[in-house]
Protein backbone atom coordinates (compact mmCIF):
# COMPACT_ATOMS: atom_id res chain seq x y z
CA UNK A 1 0.00 0.00 0.00
CA UNK A 2 1.78 3.34 -1.06
CA UNK A 3 0.34 6.14 1.28
CA UNK A 4 -0.01 9.35 0.03
CA UNK A 5 0.56 12.66 2.36
CA UNK A 6 -2.99 14.17 2.60
CA UNK A 7 -4.22 10.18 3.15
CA UNK A 8 -6.37 11.59 6.82
CA UNK A 9 -4.88 8.39 7.91
CA UNK A 10 -1.70 5.61 7.25
CA UNK A 11 0.70 4.00 9.33
CA UNK A 12 3.36 5.41 10.22
CA UNK A 13 6.94 3.79 8.08
CA UNK A 14 7.70 1.50 11.02
CA UNK A 15 3.65 0.50 11.49
CA UNK A 16 3.91 0.98 15.21
CA UNK A 17 1.27 3.67 15.18
CA UNK A 18 -1.35 5.97 13.08
CA UNK A 19 -0.11 9.13 11.64
CA UNK A 20 -3.18 10.98 11.35
CA UNK A 21 -4.38 14.54 10.26
CA UNK A 22 -5.61 16.27 13.26
CA UNK A 23 -9.02 17.58 11.65
CA UNK A 24 -10.13 19.50 14.77
CA UNK A 25 -7.34 22.46 13.78
CA UNK A 26 -7.86 22.59 10.27
CA UNK A 27 -7.97 25.19 8.12
CA UNK A 28 -5.56 27.39 10.54
CA UNK A 29 -3.28 24.24 11.49
CA UNK A 30 -2.16 20.69 9.57
CA UNK A 31 -0.70 19.11 12.82
CA UNK A 32 0.03 15.17 12.17
CA UNK A 33 -0.86 13.41 15.27
CA UNK A 34 0.39 9.76 16.11
CA UNK A 35 -2.27 7.07 17.54
CA UNK A 36 -0.05 3.96 19.37
CA UNK A 37 -2.80 2.39 21.28
CA UNK A 38 -6.45 1.79 21.49
CA UNK A 39 -6.95 4.48 23.96
CA UNK A 40 -5.34 7.00 22.13
CA UNK A 41 -7.29 5.56 19.13
CA UNK A 42 -10.69 5.95 20.63
CA UNK A 43 -9.80 9.61 22.04
CA UNK A 44 -9.04 10.57 18.77
CA UNK A 45 -12.09 9.43 16.63
CA UNK A 46 -14.46 10.61 19.59
CA UNK A 47 -12.98 14.06 19.64
CA UNK A 48 -13.45 13.99 15.69
CA UNK A 49 -10.00 14.79 15.12
CA UNK A 50 -10.35 11.31 13.03
CA UNK A 51 -14.02 11.50 11.56
CA UNK A 52 -16.25 11.19 8.33
CA UNK A 53 -17.61 7.51 8.31
CA UNK A 54 -15.41 5.59 5.78
CA UNK A 55 -12.19 7.40 7.75
CA UNK A 56 -13.10 5.96 11.10
CA UNK A 57 -13.63 2.83 9.48
CA UNK A 58 -10.03 2.80 7.94
CA UNK A 59 -8.72 3.84 11.44
CA UNK A 60 -10.12 1.43 13.20
CA UNK A 61 -8.54 -1.30 10.79
CA UNK A 62 -4.97 -0.28 11.57
CA UNK A 63 -6.27 0.04 15.09
CA UNK A 64 -6.79 -3.58 15.29
CA UNK A 65 -3.49 -3.85 14.01
CA UNK A 66 -1.80 -1.85 16.03
CA UNK A 67 -3.46 -3.33 19.11
CA UNK A 68 -2.42 -6.75 17.96
CA UNK A 69 1.16 -5.59 17.37
CA UNK A 70 1.16 -4.62 21.08
CA UNK A 71 -0.14 -7.53 22.69
CA UNK A 72 2.84 -9.43 24.17
CA UNK A 73 1.81 -12.99 25.40
CA UNK A 74 2.51 -15.56 23.26
CA UNK A 75 -0.91 -17.72 24.41
CA UNK A 76 -3.06 -18.07 21.83
CA UNK A 77 -5.97 -17.31 24.12
CA UNK A 78 -4.70 -14.47 26.88
CA UNK A 79 -4.34 -12.31 22.76
CA UNK A 80 -7.54 -12.76 21.46
CA UNK A 81 -8.92 -11.79 25.21
CA UNK A 82 -6.94 -9.05 24.74
CA UNK A 83 -7.48 -7.76 20.99
CA UNK A 84 -11.28 -8.37 21.52
CA UNK A 85 -11.12 -5.85 24.45
CA UNK A 86 -9.32 -3.24 22.48
CA UNK A 87 -11.87 -4.00 19.67
CA UNK A 88 -14.75 -3.65 21.82
CA UNK A 89 -13.28 -0.34 23.31
CA UNK A 90 -13.05 0.97 19.47
CA UNK A 91 -16.33 -0.38 17.79
CA UNK A 92 -18.07 1.67 20.82
CA UNK A 93 -16.15 5.14 20.29
CA UNK A 94 -18.80 6.27 18.01
CA UNK A 95 -22.18 4.83 17.51
CA UNK A 96 -23.90 5.89 14.16
CA UNK A 97 -21.37 5.08 11.27
CA UNK A 98 -21.85 1.77 10.67
CA UNK A 99 -18.06 1.45 8.89
CA UNK A 100 -16.50 1.82 12.13
CA UNK A 101 -17.82 -2.03 13.92
CA UNK A 102 -17.73 -3.13 10.05
CA UNK A 103 -14.23 -2.54 9.80
CA UNK A 104 -13.53 -3.81 13.13
CA UNK A 105 -15.63 -6.88 12.83
CA UNK A 106 -14.13 -7.46 9.34
CA UNK A 107 -10.05 -7.15 11.09
CA UNK A 108 -11.80 -9.50 14.13
CA UNK A 109 -13.12 -12.01 11.41
CA UNK A 110 -9.75 -12.06 9.75
CA UNK A 111 -8.06 -12.31 13.20
CA UNK A 112 -10.50 -15.51 13.93
CA UNK A 113 -9.83 -17.43 10.52
CA UNK A 114 -6.25 -17.30 11.26
CA UNK A 115 -5.59 -18.38 14.84
CA UNK A 116 -3.72 -21.47 14.87
CA UNK A 117 -1.03 -19.04 12.92
CA UNK A 118 2.24 -18.10 14.27
CA UNK A 119 1.46 -15.07 16.35
CA UNK A 120 4.45 -12.98 13.93
CA UNK A 121 2.48 -14.45 10.93
CA UNK A 122 -1.32 -13.12 12.29
CA UNK A 123 0.13 -9.96 12.55
CA UNK A 124 1.21 -9.32 9.23
CA UNK A 125 -2.14 -10.64 7.95
CA UNK A 126 -3.91 -8.39 9.57
CA UNK A 127 -1.87 -5.75 8.62
CA UNK A 128 -2.53 -6.48 4.82
CA UNK A 129 -6.14 -6.31 5.51
CA UNK A 130 -6.13 -3.18 7.57
CA UNK A 131 -4.43 -2.06 4.15
CA UNK A 132 -6.89 -3.65 1.86
CA UNK A 133 -9.66 -1.90 3.89
CA UNK A 134 -7.76 1.32 3.22
CA UNK A 135 -7.14 0.56 -0.63
CA UNK A 136 -10.50 -0.94 -1.07
CA UNK A 137 -12.25 2.53 -0.19
CA UNK A 138 -9.72 4.31 -2.18
CA UNK A 139 -10.94 2.68 -5.19
CA UNK A 140 -14.92 2.51 -4.46
CA UNK A 141 -14.73 6.41 -3.79
CA UNK A 142 -13.42 6.55 -7.64
CA UNK A 143 -16.10 4.15 -8.85
CA UNK A 144 -18.73 6.17 -6.80
CA UNK A 145 -17.58 9.29 -8.36
CA UNK A 146 -17.30 8.20 -11.84
CA UNK A 147 -20.88 6.96 -11.45
CA UNK A 148 -21.66 10.63 -9.84
CA UNK A 149 -20.28 12.06 -13.02
CA UNK A 150 -23.02 10.48 -15.20
CA UNK A 151 -25.75 13.21 -13.19
CA UNK A 152 -23.77 16.00 -13.60
CA UNK A 153 -22.98 18.42 -16.79
CA UNK A 154 -20.11 20.52 -17.05
CA UNK A 155 -20.69 23.93 -15.16
CA UNK A 156 -23.31 22.53 -12.50
CA UNK A 157 -23.82 23.64 -9.44
CA UNK A 158 -24.49 21.08 -5.96
CA UNK A 159 -24.83 22.30 -2.70
CA UNK A 160 -23.59 20.06 0.00
CA UNK A 161 -23.30 19.61 3.73
CA UNK A 162 -20.76 18.91 6.73
CA UNK A 163 -17.55 17.27 4.58
CA UNK A 164 -17.93 13.95 2.76
CA UNK A 165 -14.27 14.57 0.77
CA UNK A 166 -10.59 13.47 0.74
CA UNK A 167 -10.49 14.02 4.81
CA UNK A 168 -13.57 11.81 5.19
CA UNK A 169 -12.24 8.67 3.24
CA UNK A 170 -9.12 8.37 1.14
CA UNK A 171 -8.17 10.54 -2.30
CA UNK A 172 -11.58 11.25 -3.22
CA UNK A 173 -14.49 11.17 -0.49
CA UNK A 174 -18.13 9.83 -1.38
CA UNK A 175 -20.43 13.40 -1.31
CA UNK A 176 -17.51 15.48 -2.71
CA UNK A 177 -15.66 12.56 -4.88
CA UNK A 178 -18.12 13.41 -7.79
CA UNK A 179 -16.14 17.30 -7.93
CA UNK A 180 -13.22 15.97 -7.35
CA UNK A 181 -12.60 13.67 -9.53
CA UNK A 182 -14.85 16.03 -12.28
CA UNK A 183 -12.41 18.63 -11.29
CA UNK A 184 -9.15 16.36 -12.37
CA UNK A 185 -10.74 15.44 -15.45
CA UNK A 186 -11.56 19.49 -16.52
CA UNK A 187 -14.96 19.86 -15.68
CA UNK A 188 -15.62 23.54 -13.96
CA UNK A 189 -18.67 22.36 -11.18
CA UNK A 190 -19.85 24.80 -8.29
CA UNK A 191 -20.27 24.04 -4.89
CA UNK A 192 -22.20 25.75 -2.13
CA UNK A 193 -21.18 24.58 1.17
CA UNK A 194 -23.14 24.52 4.35
CA UNK A 195 -20.98 25.62 6.94
CA UNK A 196 -22.48 22.70 9.31
CA UNK A 197 -22.85 23.92 12.73
CA UNK A 198 -22.22 23.01 15.55
CA UNK A 199 -18.63 21.85 14.28
CA UNK A 200 -18.31 23.31 11.34
CA UNK A 201 -17.33 20.61 9.07
CA UNK A 202 -18.38 22.54 6.11
CA UNK A 203 -16.60 25.86 6.38
CA UNK A 204 -13.66 24.33 7.93
CA UNK A 205 -13.19 21.12 5.96
CA UNK A 206 -15.04 21.14 2.84
CA UNK A 207 -14.45 24.38 1.85
CA UNK A 208 -11.16 23.90 2.29
CA UNK A 209 -11.23 21.04 -0.01
CA UNK A 210 -12.93 22.25 -2.58
CA UNK A 211 -10.77 25.50 -2.85
CA UNK A 212 -7.54 23.47 -2.69
CA UNK A 213 -8.53 21.39 -5.34
CA UNK A 214 -9.64 24.82 -7.56
CA UNK A 215 -13.67 24.26 -7.47
CA UNK A 216 -15.39 27.29 -7.32
CA UNK A 217 -16.88 27.37 -3.59
CA UNK A 218 -19.29 29.64 -2.07
CA UNK A 219 -19.73 29.15 1.79
CA UNK A 220 -23.48 29.67 3.27
CA UNK A 221 -24.88 29.23 6.53
CA UNK A 222 -26.81 26.42 7.39
CA UNK A 223 -30.10 28.76 7.39
CA UNK A 224 -29.32 29.55 3.80
CA UNK A 225 -30.11 26.71 1.78
CA UNK A 226 -33.50 27.70 1.72
CA UNK A 227 -32.57 30.97 -0.31
CA UNK A 228 -30.38 28.89 -2.16
CA UNK A 229 -32.53 26.59 -3.49
CA UNK A 230 -34.92 28.53 -4.03
CA UNK A 231 -33.15 31.49 -6.40
CA UNK A 232 -32.25 28.08 -8.52
CA UNK A 233 -28.47 28.64 -7.80
CA UNK A 234 -28.35 24.68 -6.88
CA UNK A 235 -28.98 21.57 -9.78
CA UNK A 236 -28.43 18.85 -6.67
CA UNK A 237 -27.66 18.27 -3.38
CA UNK A 238 -25.08 16.02 -2.95
CA UNK A 239 -23.87 14.17 0.67
CA UNK A 240 -22.33 11.45 2.48
CA UNK A 241 -23.81 9.17 5.26
CA UNK A 242 -22.83 7.45 7.81
CA UNK A 243 -25.68 4.67 7.98
CA UNK A 244 -28.91 3.42 5.33
CA UNK A 245 -30.74 1.21 6.26
CA UNK A 246 -32.31 -1.97 4.64
CA UNK A 247 -35.62 0.46 3.36
CA UNK A 248 -33.20 3.39 2.01
CA UNK A 249 -33.64 5.53 4.84
CA UNK A 250 -30.26 7.38 5.60
CA UNK A 251 -28.50 8.68 8.78
CA UNK A 252 -26.08 11.62 8.16
CA UNK A 253 -24.56 14.58 9.64
CA UNK A 254 -27.63 17.03 11.21
CA UNK A 255 -29.54 18.86 9.24
CA UNK A 256 -29.39 16.38 5.88
CA UNK A 257 -32.97 15.46 6.68
CA UNK A 258 -33.93 19.45 7.04
CA UNK A 259 -32.01 19.95 3.48
CA UNK A 260 -34.05 16.80 2.18
CA UNK A 261 -37.34 18.15 2.63
CA UNK A 262 -36.47 21.61 1.02
CA UNK A 263 -35.01 19.38 -1.65
CA UNK A 264 -38.17 17.90 -2.11
CA UNK A 265 -40.15 21.17 -2.03
CA UNK A 266 -38.18 23.33 -4.83
CA UNK A 267 -37.95 19.84 -6.93
CA UNK A 268 -33.86 20.10 -6.66
CA UNK A 269 -32.70 16.33 -6.55
CA UNK A 270 -30.64 15.16 -3.18
CA UNK A 271 -27.87 12.19 -4.00
CA UNK A 272 -26.81 10.60 -1.36
CA UNK A 273 -23.48 8.73 -1.60
CA UNK A 274 -22.02 5.88 -0.06
CA UNK A 275 -19.79 2.52 -0.24
CA UNK A 276 -22.28 -0.32 -0.24
CA UNK A 277 -20.67 -1.16 3.01
CA UNK A 278 -22.38 1.16 4.56
CA UNK A 279 -25.95 -0.29 3.98
CA UNK A 280 -27.23 -2.00 7.38
CA UNK A 281 -29.62 -4.20 6.61
CA UNK A 282 -29.58 -4.95 10.42
CA UNK A 283 -31.16 -1.89 10.50
CA UNK A 284 -34.20 -2.49 8.60
CA UNK A 285 -35.79 1.48 9.19
CA UNK A 286 -34.19 4.49 10.45
CA UNK A 287 -35.48 4.11 14.09
CA UNK A 288 -32.90 1.17 13.93
CA UNK A 289 -29.81 3.63 13.72
CA UNK A 290 -28.20 4.84 16.99
CA UNK A 291 -27.97 8.79 16.97
CA UNK A 292 -25.11 9.68 18.59
CA UNK A 293 -25.95 12.87 20.97
CA UNK A 294 -22.73 14.78 22.16
CA UNK A 295 -22.31 17.47 24.40
CA UNK A 296 -23.98 20.78 24.46
CA UNK A 297 -20.66 23.00 25.05
CA UNK A 298 -19.99 22.16 21.15
CA UNK A 299 -22.95 24.66 20.13
CA UNK A 300 -22.27 27.05 23.09
CA UNK A 301 -18.14 27.19 23.27
CA UNK A 302 -16.32 25.72 20.37
CA UNK A 303 -14.82 27.35 17.80
CA UNK A 304 -16.01 30.75 19.35
CA UNK A 305 -13.47 32.94 21.41
CA UNK A 306 -16.45 33.55 24.33
CA UNK A 307 -19.23 30.99 24.85
CA UNK A 308 -22.37 32.48 23.02
CA UNK A 309 -24.94 31.76 25.27
CA UNK A 310 -25.40 31.19 28.86
CA UNK A 311 -23.82 28.56 30.90
CA UNK A 312 -27.07 27.51 32.04
CA UNK A 313 -28.88 27.04 29.00
CA UNK A 314 -29.65 23.37 28.23
CA UNK A 315 -28.55 22.39 24.26
CA UNK A 316 -29.34 19.37 22.44
CA UNK A 317 -26.95 18.38 20.01
CA UNK A 318 -27.50 14.86 18.09
CA UNK A 319 -24.73 14.63 15.43
CA UNK A 320 -27.15 12.88 13.07
CA UNK A 321 -30.53 12.87 11.66
CA UNK A 322 -31.88 10.29 9.49
CA UNK A 323 -33.41 11.17 6.15
CA UNK A 324 -36.67 8.76 5.33
CA UNK A 325 -35.57 7.41 1.94
CA UNK A 326 -39.28 8.91 0.15
CA UNK A 327 -36.69 12.17 0.23
CA UNK A 328 -33.84 10.37 -1.70
CA UNK A 329 -33.58 11.26 -5.18
CA UNK A 330 -30.88 8.18 -5.46
CA UNK A 331 -28.26 6.31 -3.42
CA UNK A 332 -24.83 6.18 -5.65
CA UNK A 333 -22.29 3.02 -4.41
CA UNK A 334 -19.37 1.75 -6.10
CA UNK A 335 -22.13 -0.93 -7.31
CA UNK A 336 -24.22 1.50 -9.45
CA UNK A 337 -27.00 3.76 -8.86
CA UNK A 338 -30.07 2.85 -6.73
CA UNK A 339 -33.50 4.30 -7.39
CA UNK A 340 -36.44 4.52 -5.03
CA UNK A 341 -38.02 2.09 -3.98
CA UNK A 342 -35.15 0.80 -2.37
CA UNK A 343 -34.92 -2.92 -0.92
CA UNK A 344 -31.23 -3.59 0.06
CA UNK A 345 -32.00 -6.85 1.52
CA UNK A 346 -32.91 -8.04 -2.06
CA UNK A 347 -29.48 -6.52 -2.98
CA UNK A 348 -27.11 -7.61 -0.44
O1 LIG B 1 -19.41 13.84 12.75
P1 LIG B 1 -18.67 13.60 11.47
O2 LIG B 1 -17.87 14.77 11.03
O3 LIG B 1 -17.86 12.33 11.51
O4 LIG B 1 -19.83 13.38 10.41
C1 LIG B 1 -19.51 13.04 9.10
C2 LIG B 1 -20.68 12.97 8.21
O5 LIG B 1 -21.81 13.11 8.60
C3 LIG B 1 -20.39 12.62 6.78
O6 LIG B 1 -21.33 13.21 5.93
C4 LIG B 1 -20.45 11.10 6.62
O7 LIG B 1 -19.66 10.47 7.57
C5 LIG B 1 -20.03 10.67 5.27
S1 LIG B 1 -18.31 10.90 5.06
C6 LIG B 1 -17.85 10.32 3.57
Amino acid sequence: MKYEKNDPVRLTADGTAIEAIDQTLLPNRSKTIRLRNAEEICEAIKKLRVRGAPCIGICAAYGIYICARRITTDNSEEFFNELSLAAGKIAGARPTAVNLSWAVSRMMRKAEENRTRPREELISILKAEAESIHGEDIETCRVMSEFGLTLMRDGDSVLTHCNAGALATSRYGTGLGTLLLGAEKGYRFHAYVDETRPLLQGARLTSYELSNAGIETTLICDNMASYVMSKGLVNAVFVGCDRVAANGDTANKIGTSGLAVLAKHYGVPLYVFCPFSTIDTDCKTGDDIEIEMRDGDEIKKMYFEKPIAPDSVECLNPAFDVTPAELITAIVTERGIFYPPFDFEEEK
